[in-house]
């Protein structure tokens, strides 16, 4: 065998963490490629087709040297001997499961094609996140060419968006799962040491296929379920007077709960934790554990319902009407440092807010080509680069990501822009409310009378 990588998919997960491992081993050639030419056109270009801090600079130092992004499937399925899977899974839309299963198709075309291509024994990687025993049936399509010999191996990804560099260069845990024959433990050991040029080894976990599969599922699912628990206890602070950045203080003191993801918002979104929710309830509906099912699926109802309570407090906030007013959404990404805009409450709170008849502006610093696409359905959007323009003669700026650039904002000139009475709603609670309430402003946010 040999040591070099091919990647199949050169998207948010396969580009940043080939970039990485090319890195950190030199000695290795990573190859990453992709059905669309534009996005591998992209990879190969000053402008990277996604936006992640500090991948510009992992990519330059790599990209011709042992890191080469190309549409040559077939040849980097024959040049490498450890294959990597990062094809798009999203959730069904039609047929068997649709709105929870995955769609598995973009999945199974890439494992048809390393069986068509392969020219000896593969390692082939599940990069994408899959529901469980997944490998299974990959393993079943890739032997459909029985005169080679696939071992199949989880390794979830863990990254999250906008800190992925740094996630990938310090991981939490590296999780690797395979097959426990004779094989399968050599095969897990390669996969091993290519992390291990930088992962201490103490943090590369191995376990069986199916615990690896299972708990990226569960570990999305847990955060997923914080996120939700404390935008349920956000509600009834607002309903009672408490103040849910208090109360998440209180909570993060506890070690055993811990200070992360109590942060109340507009939800959550992003490609993950919906999807990977989802997926769960649909195994655990197809497993017949109907109760299991129903508590992992309020996770996803109580999300709804959060973006849904932010628009009518907007809509009773400004007497009842939104009709023909000028509403500025300032932040389109699903969270601060990406232009990612996938599952993004921006999205669904810009749809309630076109139902009430109003006129949205968008704002966002990286995610306004991904928020054109996006809401093309929709009449009366403006998408605007500029926040101080977005803000003029708005009734109400919703702030629906935590950039930094708003923290740091001139609040005065944007209230001075802005149609009287001016109401701001920090759905994200980064702004100095009685600052703001001193300039003039009517304010709302998130968890707080
Ligand atoms: C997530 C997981 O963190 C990562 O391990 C997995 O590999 C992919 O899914 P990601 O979706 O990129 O990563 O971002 P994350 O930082 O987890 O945020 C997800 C969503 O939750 C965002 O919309 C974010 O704004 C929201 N969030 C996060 C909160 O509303 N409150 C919090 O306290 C934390
Ligand atoms: P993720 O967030 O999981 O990385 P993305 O949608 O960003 O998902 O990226 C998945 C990539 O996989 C896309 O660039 C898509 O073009 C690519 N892809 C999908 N199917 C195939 C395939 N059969 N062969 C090669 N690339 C594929």
């Amino acid at each position: 065998m040999n040591r070099d990588i091919a990647c199949i998919g050169a998207g948010y997960i396969g580009g940043p963490t080939m970039a990485v491992i090319a890195q950190k081993n030199p000695d290795r050639k990573v190859m990453v490629v992709d059905i669309n030419q534009a996005r591998i056109d992209a990879w190969n270009s000053d402008n990277l087709p996604i936006y992640e801090p500090g991948l510009d600079e992992v990519v330059k130092s790599c990209r011709g040297k042992n890191l080469f992004f190309s549409t040559d499937i077939a040849g980097a399925i024959k040049a490498c001997d450890i294959i990597f899977v990062g094809v798009n899974t999203p959730t069904k839309t039609f047929g068997e499961g649709a709105g929870y299963a995955s769609d598995l198709q973009y999945w199974e075309a890439a494992a048809r094609t390393i069986s068509q291509e392969a020219n000896g024994d593969k390692i082939v990687v599940e990069k994408s996140t899959l529901p469980v025993r997944t490998a299974d049936s990959m393993a079943a399509v890739l032997h459909t060419h029985p005169e080679h010999t696939f071992t199949v191996l989880s390794n979830p990804e863990f990254l999250a968006e906008g800190s992925a560099i740094r996630d990938l260069l310090d991981p939490d845990r590296v999780l690797i799962g395979g097959p426990q024959d004779r094989r399968g433990k050599a095969a897990i050991k390669a996969l091993v040491d290519v992390y291990a040029a930088w992962v201490p080894r103490r943090r590369i976990l191995t376990t069986n296929v199916w615990s690896s599969e299972m708990s990226k599922l569960a570990a999305n699912a847990m955060l997923a379920q914080r996120i939700s628990s404390v935008n349920a206890f956000s509600a009834l602070c607002e309903a009672t007077g408490a103040d849910i950045q208090e109360v998440a203080g209180v909570l993060g003191m506890d070690k055993r709960i811990g200070p992360k993801f109590l942060q109340a918002g507009p939800g959550f979104g992003g490609s993950c934790f919906k999807k990977d929710v989802l997926n769960l309830v649909y195994l655990c509906r197809t497993y017949g554990l109907d109760d299991c099912a129903d508590y992992w699926e309020s996770v996803i109802s109580m999300n709804e319902a959060q973006q849904k309570r932010i628009v009518a407090r907007t809509v009773k906030a400004l007497f009842n009407t939104l009709a023909g007013k000028r509403i500025a959404l300032f932040g389109f990404a699903f969270k601060a440092n990406t232009g990612d805009t996938r599952e993004t409450p921006s999205l669904t709170v810009a749809n309630l807010l076109a139902e009430e008849h109003a006129q949205i502006v968008v704002t966002d610093p990286k995610a306004l080509p991904n928020a054109e696409r996006d809401l093309a359905h929709l009449q009366n959007i403006t998408l605007e680069p500029d926040p101080y323009r977005a803000a003029e003669g708005a009734d109400a700026i919703l702030l629906m990501t935590e950039w930094d650039c708003y923290r740091t904002l001139d609040w005065a000139r944007v209230y001075a822009a802005m149609r009287k009475p001016a109401l701001i709603f920090d759905t994200r609670n980064i702004l100095d409310l009685p600052a703001l309430r001193a300039l003039g402003f009517n304010t709302l946010a998130v968890g707080r009378a």
